[in-house]
């Protein structure tokens, strides 16, 4: 037990770490590109939040989400997603008052007491955006737009973008109203759950995990049949601007996604290769979800990716460039006598901005060598006896293996300026 992690969380070691920061980067980059700015929310949150926001009937809600009561007695939850959260701060910072459309993005861990399996975990992190305060379909094109460029500009192929219209609380009622009828000779056949949100929710029996309810949800109205006018013009409008951007998706009437607050347009980009877990993007409308968290009517659309799932797919293609871990000199000490001179002179080079390493274990110089080596050093200074009595230090450029020597007191801007040339 104190050995291993707990299930369904991962550690993400040194070696990881070049394909998340390049993941990262990225995400960073091409938000810049479409004006969207970095946010950072709590890990946790008042229950109520979630249970408002993404709605009680959810999966997420009533089955996976991980609350604990805090030692003041109130109930709190890690997040299972961070589109409550940001509208929480949306609200709480009236970032409506500031320039409109409020357009935000965040990286960070999510965590839902989830079945672990490839591409499924406990502890996950999502890369999202939420912009705030848009009514019309050209940020819902945008917002798309931005997610695929993501995906394509990590080199992803084979990616297949699906959208849909959930309606609004205008046409859902008759929607409604069809599935209680079709699902009603059916009854006795659902699930426990599905029983429930028979009368709570009917949608939800669409989303539902247990496979002989997706049997029995074949067939099911959809929604694209009970759209009201205006959504039906909305989501035209977004299918004409998603052509005209050169998109390929697919319209399918049975997107329906696990959370609560979506309206109008939802969609999901698959990597189909992933098998099971192929959904790496999910997002959507969710017109209602400001004011149900307690802040004034305001439009919102967004949508999140899973980065374990994205690097899944990047290491099946090798699309994760090589990000060794590299220093630019090593410096070896042959005797005692000239090891402070050589911490030093690492100390100098690294307040010179240069990234420097010296042995720390006393090895002999064969293994300082071989140390360089593993620290994929570009250089290395060697500070011999004879050498450093004549003021002097070998310079090796491991790339050719050329030695010069050179004058102790020219270092750091002999070794800068080589650096810098090779960059
Ligand atoms: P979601 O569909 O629940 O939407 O999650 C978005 C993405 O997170 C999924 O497509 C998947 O890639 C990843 N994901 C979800 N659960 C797990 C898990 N257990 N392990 C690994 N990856 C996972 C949302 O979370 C919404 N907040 C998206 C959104 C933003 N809608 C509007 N704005």
């Amino acid at each position: 037990m104190l050995t291993t992690v707990p299930r369904g969380t991962k550690d993400i070691l040194p070696a990881d770490i070049g394909a998340w920061r390049y993941l990262e980067n990225t995400m960073r980059d091409i938000c810049a590109r479409f004006g969207y700015e970095e946010i950072r929310t709590p890990i946790f949150e008042h229950t109520e939040l979630f249970q408002r926001g993404i709605g009680d009937t959810t999966d997420v809600v009533e089955k996976e989400m991980y609350t604990f009561t805090d030692r003041g007695e109130r109930s709190l939850t890690l997040r299972p997603e961070n589109t409550a959260s940001v509208v929480r701060a949306y609200v709480e910072h009236k970032l409506y008052a500031e320039n409109s459309p409020t357009k935000l993005f965040y990286i960070g861990p999510m965590f839902r007491y989830d079945r672990p399996q490839a591409g499924r975990y406990r502890q996950f992190h999502q890369f999202g955006v939420e912009a705030l305060g848009a009514v019309g379909p050209n940020i819902d094109a945008e917002i798309i737009i931005l997610a695929v460029t993501v995906l394509q500009s990590l080199g992803l192929k084979d990616l297949k973008l699906k959208i849909n219209s959930v309606g609004c609380p205008k046409c859902r009622p008759e929607h409604r109203n069809r599935l209680q009828e079709f699902f009603k000779p059916k009854f006795n056949e659902l699930c426990k759950d599905c029983q429930s949100r028979f009368d709570r929710n009917p949608l939800r029996i669409l989303d539902c995990k247990v496979p002989h309810c997706g049997e029995l949800s074949v067939g099911a109205p959809s929604l694209g049949e009970c759209l009201c006018e205006e959504c039906s013009s909305h989501f035209e409008k977004l299918k004409e601007l998603l052509t005209s951007a050169g998109l390929t998706y697919e319209v399918d009437t049975n997107l329906v996604r696990g959370l609560d607050y979506y309206t109008r347009t939802a969609f999901e980009i698959q990597y189909t290769p992933l098998g099971a877990q192929s959904a790496v993007c999910g997002g959507g409308r969710y017109d209602g979800l400001v004011k149900e968290v307690g802040g004034p009517e305001t439009p919102g659309i967004g949508f999140a990716m899973g980065m374990e799932r994205i690097l899944l797919a990047l290491e099946s293609q090798n699309l994760i460039p090589d990000t060794n871990f590299s220093t630019d000199v090593y410096a070896i000490c042959t005797n005692e006598e000239n090891f402070s001179l050589t911490f030093k002179t690492v100390i100098d080079l690294r307040r010179e901005g240069l990234k420097a390493e010296f042995d720390f274990n006393g090895r002999s110089m064969k293994a300082q060598m071989k140390q360089a080596n593993r620290y994929n050093a570009k250089y290395v200074l060697i500070f011999g006896e004879d050498e450093v009595k004549n003021g002097k230090v070998v310079l090796r450029d491991m790339l050719n293996s050329d030695q010069k020597e050179i004058d102790l007191k020219d270092i750091t801007t002999i070794l800068k300026a080589e650096v810098q040339n090779n960059e």
